[in-house]
């Protein structure tokens, strides 16, 4: 019998895999424990689902962070103490060092996951669970969750057969695409978009009388067998 790892959940809206695990680990077809569920977004379902479920909830919110500092300004008091932006920039090839966009980008980023961090690093976890989190993580905030070389600790479920339809719309671009099979990807979090190594994966058929909604709730009823039995497999590793 495996000991029950710790996960810590983040989700941005709905929490359909939020519940999906949340059954597993109750129903113990899941060596698994959520020890809280955070959140970018206030007043999300998701939160709700984790509050009945009895487990802790938090909210940083990213649209009040990023906002805050397009009208103020980033000065450089506002960063994390231990924030390098040239080690970022380098870790981090998707951006232009150059670009002051891409700086804002990763400034403000840093800001809300210095934020993120203080909250999860209060619990003790063994993995952290992306749950429809729908923003993208810096190295800044990577480094300080995977502190072992070599060992991930940030799973994300994605809704595409990765490598094809990286991105925020796994679903719309298989769908418009014209593929005839779709599916979802379970994967560890890199520095790359969608890029870290993959844990399993799930495909359906796409009739040709499918609309986008049907590939949809295809894909999410493969995504609530899949995202637990990837826990599952790290549990037992
Ligand atoms: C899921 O389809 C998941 O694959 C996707 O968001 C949805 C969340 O649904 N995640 C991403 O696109 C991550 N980039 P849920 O809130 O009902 O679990």
């Amino acid at each position: 019998m495996t000991a029950d790892i710790k996960i810590g959940t983040l989700i941005s809206g709905g929490g359909t895999n939020l519940q999906a695990i949340i059954d597993a680990c109750k129903e113990g077809s899941i060596s698994a424990d959520i020890v809280f569920t955070g959140s970018d977004t206030p007043g999300v379902r998701g939160l709700e689902r984790a509050q009945t479920a009895d487990i802790d909830t938090f909210v940083v919110d990213y649209k009040q962070i990023i906002g805050s500092c397009r009208a103020k300004g980033i000065a450089d008091a506002d960063l994390p103490e231990d924030f390098n932006l040239a080690e970022i920039m380098e870790k981090q090839k998707l951006v232009d060092p150059s670009d002051e966009q891409a700086q804002f980008f990763l400034k403000s980023r840093a800001i809300a996951e210095k934020q993120l961090l203080d909250r999860i690093l209060a619990y003790d976890m063994d993995l952290l669970v992306l749950a429809g989190f729908m923003r993208m993580f810096t190295p800044y905030f990577i480094d300080r969750i995977n502190t072992v070389p070599g060992q991930y600790r940030i799973m994300n479920i994605h809704p595409a057969l990765l490598p094809a339809f990286p991105g925020t719309d796994g679903y719309g671009d298989t769908f418009r695409y014209g593929c005839k099979v779709g599916g979802c990807t379970v994967h560890f979090i890199d520095y790359g978009e969608d890029t870290g190594p993959i844990i399993g994966q799930k495909a359906f058929e796409i009739a040709d009388t499918d609309t986008l909604e049907d590939v949809k709730r295809k894909g999410l009823e493969k995504e609530w067998e899949l995202y637990p039995a990837c826990i599952q497999k790290f549990a037992d590793r």
